[in-house]
C-alpha cells in the first residue's frame, strides 16, 4: 500500500468518514489484487463484507434477510458493495440518472420534510450483461448502504400461495431498512410456471405484489432489474418512480472499458482500438471477459507484461461463445 493510501485512510478514520474509508479500502485491495497477493485481498475482502459501522454501536452485523417458511432459504442475499460508479462505463444519460438517484437518496430526511415525493422504486432494463446489477450495487455503495439481493429463485420455487407472503416479508425488510434492495431479473414473477391451471394464482402473486410496491414507503430504495422488459406488463412500469436504460456499450465505451479493466498493466503495443472494434455490439460482460482472459495469460505464463497476442487471442476467446 502507498503513503498516499495509507495517509488517506488515516484522515477517513480522523473525520470518521466511512464511505471515504470504503473507497480507499477498495482501491487498496485492487492494487493487492494487481499484484497477485490475491489471499491477502481476499481476506481484506471478507473484513470489508462483514457489518455495517453505525457510530452509535459500532461495527454491527448486517440484518439476516427473510426466509422461506418451508425450507427456511434466505429470500435474499445481503453485503456490503464493493464497486462504485467508478468502475462502470456507462452512457451520459445513464450515468447522469445513477448519480442523481445517488444524490437524491442521501437528501430523502430534506425531500420528506420539504413533502415533496421521493423516488424509491426504480426499474433498471436493458439487455444482459451491460450493469444492472453491478450499478445497483455500485449506487448502494455510493450512498453507503448495504446492497439486498432477492433471490427470486428461492421467493417463487415454494407454493405459489407461499410466494405472496416471501414477497411481503420481503418488502417489510425493505421498509425497515435502510438498504438498497434489488429484485434481480424481475421479470421472472411474471412468467412462473407456464401452467395454464396456476394462471390465476400466478396473475395474483404479481397483482399483489404490484399493490405492494405501489404502498411502499419504508427507508430503502427499491430497485428491479429486468432484461424481458417486452415481457412485463404495461400496467407494471406506472409502479416505478423512475426507469434508467443500461444499452449496449459504444465502441468508445467498450475502449474505455478495456483500459479501465487492464489499468494495472502496461498496455504499451496493445492494439485497444482494434480489440475494441472487434468487440463491437457485445455487452460490457464480454469486453470484461476479454480483459482477463488475457490477464490469466499473463499470470499463468508468470509473465510481468501483457503481449498484444494476448488480448488478439483474448479477444478471439471471447467470440467464440454467445453472450
Ligand atoms: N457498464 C459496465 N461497466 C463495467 N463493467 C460492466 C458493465 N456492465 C457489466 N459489467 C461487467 O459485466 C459483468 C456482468 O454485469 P451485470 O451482472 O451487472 O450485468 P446485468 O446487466 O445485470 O446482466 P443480466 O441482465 O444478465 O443480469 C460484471 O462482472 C460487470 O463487472
Ligand atoms: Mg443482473
Amino acid at each position: 500500500m502507498a503513503g498516499r493510501e495509507l495517509k488517506q485512510l488515516f484522515e477517513a478514520f480522523r473525520n470518521g468518514d466511512e464511505l471515504a474509508f470504503r473507497r480507499v479500502a477498495q482501491r487498496v485491495i485492487e492494487e493487492e489484487e494487481a499484484k497477485q497477493h490475491l489471499a491477502l485481498a481476499r481476506d481484506l475482502k471478507k473484513i470489508m463484507a462483514g457489518g455495517v459501522h453505525d457510530s452509535v454501536q459500532g461495527t454491527v452485523q448486517l440484518p439476516a434477510p427473510p426466509t422461506d417458511r418451508d425450507n427456511d432459504w434466505p429470500l435474499a442475499e445481503v453485503r456490503h458493495p464493493s464497486r462504485y460508479f467508478s468502475d462502470l462505463v456507462l452512457g451520459q444519460e445513464t450515468q447522469d440518472l445513477l448519480a442523481g438517484l445517488a444524490e437524491e437518496v442521501a437528501r430523502w430526511a430534506d425531500l420528506r420534510s420539504a413533502g415533496v415525493p421521493r423516488r424509491k422504486r426504480v426499474l433498471l432494463y436493458g439487455p444482459p450483461g451491460c450493469g444492472k446489477t453491478s450499478a445497483a450495487e455500485a449506487l448502494a455503495a455510493e450512498v453507503d448502504r448495504p446492497i439486498v439481493v432477492v433471490r427470486l429463485d428461492a421467493v417463487i420455487s415454494s407454493y405459489l400461495g407461499e410466494t405472496a407472503s416471501n414477497l411481503r416479508r420481503l418488502i417489510e425488510y425493505a421498509t425497515d431498512g435502510p438498504f438498497v434492495v434489488l429484485f434481480d431479473e424481475f421479470d421472472a414473477l411474471g412468467k412462473v410456471r407456464d401452467d395454464p391451471t396456476e394462471h390465476g394464482e400466478i396473475k395474483r402473486v404479481v397483482n399483489a405484489f404490484l399493490q405492494m410496491l405501489d404502498a411502499y414507503d419504508g427507508a430503502s430504495l427499491v430497485l428491479a432489474a429486468t432484461n424481458h422488459e417486452q415481457l412485463l406488463d404495461p400496467a407494471l412500469w406506472r409502479r416505478f418512480d423512475d426507469v434508467i436504460e443500461f444499452p449496449r456499450p459504444t465502441v468508445h465505451q467498450t475502449r474505455k472499458l478495456l483500459r479501465l479493466r487492464l489499468r494495472y498493466l502496461s498496455k504499451r503495443g496493445l492494439d485497444i482500438e482494434g480489440a475494441a472494434s472487434e468487440l463491437r455490439g457485445l455487452p460490457h460482460a464480454a469486453v470484461e471477459a476479454a480483459a482477463h482472459v488475457a490477464m490469466r495469460r499473463v499470470v499463468v505464463e508468470g509473465r510481468k507484461q501483457i503481449r498484444p497476442s494476448d488480448l488478439v487471442q483474448a479477444v478471439a476467446d471471447v467470440k467464440r461463445r454467445p453472450w
